[in-house]
């Protein structure tokens, strides 16, 4: 990136672009090296200005979010990664009829506050998120949930930037989602979501989301760094099965191992590398390919480069 380049993007995001920018403390997996640039819009209008400029001069780009399901290498990410600033955090009721409540959650809000707020209100259809890490905007965007159900069954609309960098809403009927994954037009940029809810009974709601961070408790590791599960469950299947019978558990390289607890964790205590995780998750891949003869694919996004400067 030419110093006529980092220029531009200061004077658009005045104090909120960073350059050599550590990534691996905004994700959970805390690995990877750093971006050339880091840029925290604030508002719809910075974000419109930043991508037109990022399209303008041809920069690779990455929105992030929480962080919870990325894992960048260790050459870092060679343009600019892009996450919505606290002005895209809001989270509040907007209505309320008969049964139904509709919640507004921008895109950088935390899953985690947007369960609290369901949890404190009494309302239903959001606990199976209990306990699932992340904002708003990247648990959309991958369909975040378990097994049975994803965060967008619950959303009622959604506003994007569109790649015109157009804000438009998308209705419920104009949704479409699959399992961990939500189509949505080319390069658009999700601003935030309407929920709509049930009034449930408190003690109702508050009884699920126990269970629902009991079961959690119970099967996957803590203590531990990571993103989550790695694979997918492809159709019918689980991976965490197929791993834990093709005896993987445990499987280390350098600093990672894949968890005891839970065969879809690849896991640290921070003594690992990004290429180290990515060794041991195609070494998964490979030995569940010959076993189970199942292709099995990520859910977690790799993003930038490994340090010899291959781009993925
Ligand atoms: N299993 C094993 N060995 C293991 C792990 C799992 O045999 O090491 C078996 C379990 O006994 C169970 C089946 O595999 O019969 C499924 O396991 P689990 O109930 O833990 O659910 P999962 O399909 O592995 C999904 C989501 C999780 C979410 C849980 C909560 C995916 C890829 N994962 O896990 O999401 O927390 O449901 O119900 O859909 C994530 O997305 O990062 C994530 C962890």
């Amino acid at each position: 990136m030419t110093p006529a380049v980092k220029e531009k993007l200061t004077a658009l995001l005045p104090g909120r672009v960073k350059f050599d920018a550590s990534l691996a403390e905004m994700t959970t997996f805390g690995l990877g090296g750093p971006a050339e640039t880091l840029a925290e819009p604030d508002s719809p209008e910075e974000l419109a200005g930043l991508l037109g400029l990022v399209r303008a001069e041809l920069l690779p780009s990455f929105i992030l979010g929480g962080g919870s399901n990325v894992l960048f290498r260790d050459g870092g990410f060679p343009g600019v990664v892009i996450r919505l600033g606290r002005g895209f955090a809001d989270l509040k009721t907007i209505a309320g009829e008969g049964d139904e409540v509709l919640i507004e959650a921008g895109a950088a809000a935390a899953t985690a506050a947007l369960v609290r707020l369901t949890r404190r209100q009494g309302l239903s259809g959001l606990e199976f998120m209990a306990g699932l890490p992340g904002w708003v905007g990247g648990a959309l965007a991958m369909n975040a949930g378990t097994r049975e159900a994803g965060i967008v069954d619950a959303v009622q609309r959604l506003e994007i930037m569109a790649s015109d960098l157009e804000v438009r809403r998308l209705e419920k009927g104009e949704i479409k989602s699959r399992y961990r994954g939500l189509d949505l037009p080319e390069g658009a940029v999700i601003l935030k979501a309407v929920f709509g809810l049930k009034r449930g009974r408190p003690e109702l709601v508050e009884a699920k989301v126990l269970e629902v961070l009991a079961a959690r408790r119970a099967s996957q590791p803590r203590g531990v760094k990571s993103a989550g599960c790695v694979f997918k469950n492809p159709p019918g299947e689980a991976a965490g099965r197929l791993i834990d019978r093709a005896g993987l558990k445990g499987r280390r390289k350098g600093g990672a191992w894949v968890a005891e607890e839970h065969a879809n964790f690849i896991v640290h205590r921070g003594q690992a590398t990004a290429g180290q995780v990515i060794g041991l998750l195609e070494e998964v891949r490979t030995v569940v390919r010959e076993k189970f003869a199942v292709e099995l694919e990520p859910e977690i996004k790799i993003v930038g480069r490994d340090p010899q400067g291959a781009i993925g």
